[in-house]
C-alpha cells in the first residue's frame, strides 16, 4: 500500500464520531489493518489511520481521524471537523442511549463540520443481535429523516465494515 503514496490523486480527511465504546476504534482498525481487539482501551484525544483506495481510475488517500467518545478525553472539537469531507457517526445497536445521543452528535457535526460532508450513520455490533435495543428500522428511519446514509456493521465479524467506509469514500468528490 505504501508504494501508492507518490501517485495518489487525492487526499481527504474523514472523522469517526459517536459515544464511547460503540466500536469506532475497532471499525477503523478493521478497515485499515484488518485487526480487532476485544480489550481495546478508550481513545484519548484523537488517533489517525490512513488507507489508499482506488475509486474508478483515481487513487484516494483517506486520512481518518478516530476521536474520543468520552467527553473528558476530547480535545479541540473544531479541529476534528476542519477540512473533513466525510464522517461515520457510530452508535451501538445494543445500547439505546448511544442511539438517542446521535442527535447530539449531529448538532456538533452541523455546528463545526462543512454542510456538504458525506455522513453515514452506522449501527455497530450487529453480531450480538440477541441484546439488540435498536431495531434496524429505527436506524434507517433516523437516517432518512436526517438525510444520512445508513448501515449496520460488525467490526468483530467484519460485516459491512468495508461497505460503510466505501459508502462514505465513494460519495466524496
Ligand atoms: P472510545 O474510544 O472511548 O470513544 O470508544 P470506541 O467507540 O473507539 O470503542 P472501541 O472500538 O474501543 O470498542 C469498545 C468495545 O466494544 C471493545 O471491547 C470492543 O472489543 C467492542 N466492540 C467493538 N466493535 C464491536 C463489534 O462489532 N462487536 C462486538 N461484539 N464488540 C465490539
Ligand atoms: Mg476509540
Amino acid at each position: 500500500a505504501d508504494s501508492y503514496d507518490e501517485e495518489c490523486d487525492y487526499l481527504f480527511k474523514a472523522v469517526l464520531i459517536g459515544d464511547s465504546a460503540v466500536g469506532k476504534s475497532n471499525l477503523l482498525s478493521r478497515f485499515s489493518r484488518d485487526e480487532f481487539r476485544l480489550d481495546s482501551k478508550p481513545t484519548i484525544g484523537v488517533e489517525f489511520a490512513y488507507r489508499n483506495i482506488r475509486v474508478g481510475d483515481k487513487l484516494i488517500k483517506a486520512q481518518i481521524w478516530d476521536t474520543a467518545g468520552q467527553e473528558r478525553f476530547r480535545a479541540i472539537t473544531s479541529s476534528y471537523y476542519r477540512g473533513a469531507l466525510g464522517a461515520l457517526l457510530v452508535y451501538d445497536i445494543t445500547r439505546r442511549a448511544t442511539f438517542d445521543n446521535v442527535k447530539k452528535w449531529l448538532r456538533e457535526l452541523r455546528e463545526f463540520g462543512s454542510s456538504d460532508m458525506v455522513v453515514v450513520l452506522v449501527g455497530n455490533k450487529s453480531d450480538i443481535g440477541h441484546s439488540r435495543e435498536v431495531e434496524e428500522e429505527d436506524g434507517k428511519n433516523l437516517a432518512e429523516t436526517e438525510a444520512l446514509y445508513f448501515m449496520e456493521t460488525s467490526a468483530l465479524e467484519n460485516l459491512n465494515v468495508e461497505e460503510a467506509f466505501m459508502q462514505m469514500i465513494g460519495r466524496i468528490h
